[in-house]
């Protein structure tokens, strides 16, 4: 039977404001322009993957205002199936961005519906998970039902990723049930508790961790590239050299292109050289979900 995706995380409707600097205490400041798209970094992961070909499932919220129906009908085209979407009463959840011309991004994110996913709703998945399934999670939905979505997906035999953004405190008993633990250097900073500054502090902290966790970590360098560690083996993974105009979405881009690798039985080495070159595909072009590759466009990056 074919392997699916199945994210259980967030939908926000990304307002995206470019412009030269963020304003100082006091001030107001133009911005040049701006964008609204349909994001969040459950949705952004789950248009990945599906944009790949693979089976994907979203499962969290949406409002009940017309940010929400955006959010769904913007998924849905990318292939994303929202069987177990659910609409609640209020607002979607949204995130403001100020993006700078350097390609700084300060970020503020609305929860929104997505504060609104219940443990009920990791329960409708009961009969439709089945074993060698990929569970996603992030952050953006309350972490109790994070933590329990991790313990129910496990017992289903689920391959269970957890993307740990934003950085929030999590028990260790719940990270040693991940397979797969992926977070950007700040959020590395913040797990391991040492600032990472280079790849080689980020070689150190990740084996530690690795060790520690007993899974496989991976932690991405933004325009450096990635470290990768399982049982032992670290690789760093350079980035690919492009002409990137805007980073938005690139760490999610990279998840779901991991998914895509272990649906496809790669090694999780192979499956980050793969999701390196989806990422840089995604900073290529503007917007999360619209600048994220199909297959036939990865295809041409890998070697
Ligand atoms: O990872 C990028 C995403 O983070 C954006 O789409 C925004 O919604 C925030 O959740």
């Amino acid at each position: 039977m074919e392997r699916k995706v199945v994210v259980i995380g967030s939908l926000n409707y990304d307002v995206c404001l470019k412009q030269e600097r963020i304003p100082q205490e006091g001030e107001t400041c133009f911005a040049d322009r701006v964008e609204y798209c349909s994001g969040g970094k459950g949705a952004n992961q789950a248009v990945q993957a599906a944009k790949l070909g693979v089976p994907t499932y979203m499962v969290g919220c949406i409002g009940s205002d017309s940010q929400g129906q955006f959010l769904k009908a913007n998924i849905e085209q990318y292939g994303v199936r929202t069987d177990y979407l659910r609409e609640v009463e209020g607002n979607s959840g949204m995130s403001v961005a100020h993006s700078l011309y350097d390609g700084g991004v300060r970020a503020s994110v609305v929860r929104g519906a997505n504060d609104r996913v219940r443990k009920e709703d990791v329960d409708a998945l009961e009969g439709f998970l089945k074993p060698g399934d990929i569970a996603v999670f992030q952050l953006e939905i309350p972490i109790p039902v994070v933590e329990y979505g991790i313990s129910f997906c496990k017992a289903h035999g689920c391959y269970v990723i957890l993307n740990g953004a934003p950085a929030a405190p999590l028990e260790e008993r719940v990270l040693k049930q991940v397979n797969l633990f992926i977070v950007n250097e700040v959020e590395a900073g913040f797990y391991c508790g040492h600032e990472i500054l280079s790849e080689e502090t980020a070689k150190e902290e990740i084996r530690k961790m690795a060790e520690n966790l007993g899974n496989v970590c991976i932690y991405t360098l933004g325009k450096a590239g990635s470290v990768v560690c399982e049982a032992g083996k670290c690789e760093f993974i350079p980035s690919k050299k492009v002409q990137a105009i805007e980073s938005t979405g690139a760490g999610d881009s990279f998840v779901g292109g991991l998914c895509y690798g272990i649906v496809h039985n790669m090694d999780i080495f192979e499956a980050a050289r793969f999701a390196t070159c989806c990422s840089a595909r995604t900073v290529c072009r503007i917007g999360g979900q619209p600048a994220m590759p199909v297959l036939g466009e990865v295809g041409t990056e890998v070697s």
